[in-house]
């Protein structure tokens, strides 16, 4: 009982708070997630990216998931991380997952409308939801010039055409954020996010928010973002408690013994970022 990602975010839209976009890298990882989400009684958005979905399976990612969600209180959406064409995204749906990202935000703005839109066609017709991204989200934001930054991050007006024409039911847009691990310190562009917030008055979609500090996540949600996705502090989180087992015990072979407190790990740092984000008790 998987239910769109759209019905999720129009709460949080609403009532301003954030929901976890959250990567499944394999099974712990899924059971890791949804035992914090269902601790703090918070609604998850469950996400795989392509490279996930090789991984693990298709077939193992939705009985898995199936498994995972079938007794759970919380509303649960099961989302497409960065689909790169449309073939890839009508397998997911066929599949079963409840919500897409069309991610051609390296296209041209006019290239992007048109697939983005095409995409929102075929999902919406069979009630699944769709996020897609305008702007370009990081590699490092370091040393970007002013001229740069205007070049690289969400145009305003833009986002709001970008919508209008399209139909999505939210928007990932660039406001300083970079996928993985930060070099420096990452600065936000709170400014322009409440400029477009105001302007498309819809769900908002921050990626790279592993390494965001927890006064500027709640900076952001304060602002109107409703959707922050996470996924290196987890991998982080999982393997650093790894490590640390392995520091104590080199002699362990049993992986239940190493991967269960990597399991237990991920769940203390998904309730972490739950709290930050302001969706405990939203379920
Ligand atoms: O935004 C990308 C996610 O962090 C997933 O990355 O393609 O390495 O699974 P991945
Ligand atoms: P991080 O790898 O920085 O957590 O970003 C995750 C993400 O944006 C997934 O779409
Ligand atoms: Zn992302
Ligand atoms: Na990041």
């Amino acid at each position: 009982n998987l239910v769109p990602m759209a019905d999720i975010l129009q709460d949080a839209h609403k009532r301003t708070y954030g929901v976890g976009g959250f990567n499944i890298n394999n099974m712990e990882f899924l059971q890791g997630i949804i035992r914090g989400a269902e601790e703090l009684n918070s609604p998850l958005i469950l996400q795989a990216s392509e490279g996930a979905i090789r991984y693990i399976g298709m077939d193992y990612v939705i009985k898995m998931v199936e498994a995972a969600t079938d007794k759970t209180s919380i509303p649960v959406a099961l989302h497409l991380d960065h689909g790169s064409s449309f073939e890839s995204i009508m397998n997911c749906i066929r599949a079963g997952f409840s919500s897409v990202m069309i991610d051609a935000s390296k296209k041209e703005f006019e290239e992007n409308i048109a697939l983005t839109k095409k995409v929102v066609e075929a999902a919406h017709s069979v009630g699944v939801s769709v996020e897609a991204e305008l702007g370009t989200i990081g590699g490092t934001e370091d040393d970007h010039t002013v001229d740069e930054k205007d070049a690289m991050y969400t145009d305003p007006d833009q986002a709001l055409e970008f919508v209008e024409r399209t139909g999505v039911d939210a928007l990932a847009i660039a406001i300083g954020t970079a996928h993985g691990v930060y070099a420096g310190e990452p600065e936000l562009d709170f400014e322009r996010l409440k400029t477009i917030k105001k302007l498309i008055d819809m769900p908002v979609v921050l990626h790279g928010a592993s390494g965001i500090s927890a006064e500027d996540l709640n900076t952001a949600v304060g602002y109107g973002v409703n959707k922050v996705n996470v996924n290196t502090d987890f991998q982080q989180s999982f393997t650093a408690k790894i490590k640390e087992v392995f520091a104590e015990k080199p002699e362990l072979y049993d992986p239940r013994k190493y991967c269960g407190p990597g399991r237990d790990a991920i769940t203390e740092k998904v309730k972490e970022k739950i709290k930050m984000l302001g969706s405990n008790d939203k379920a």
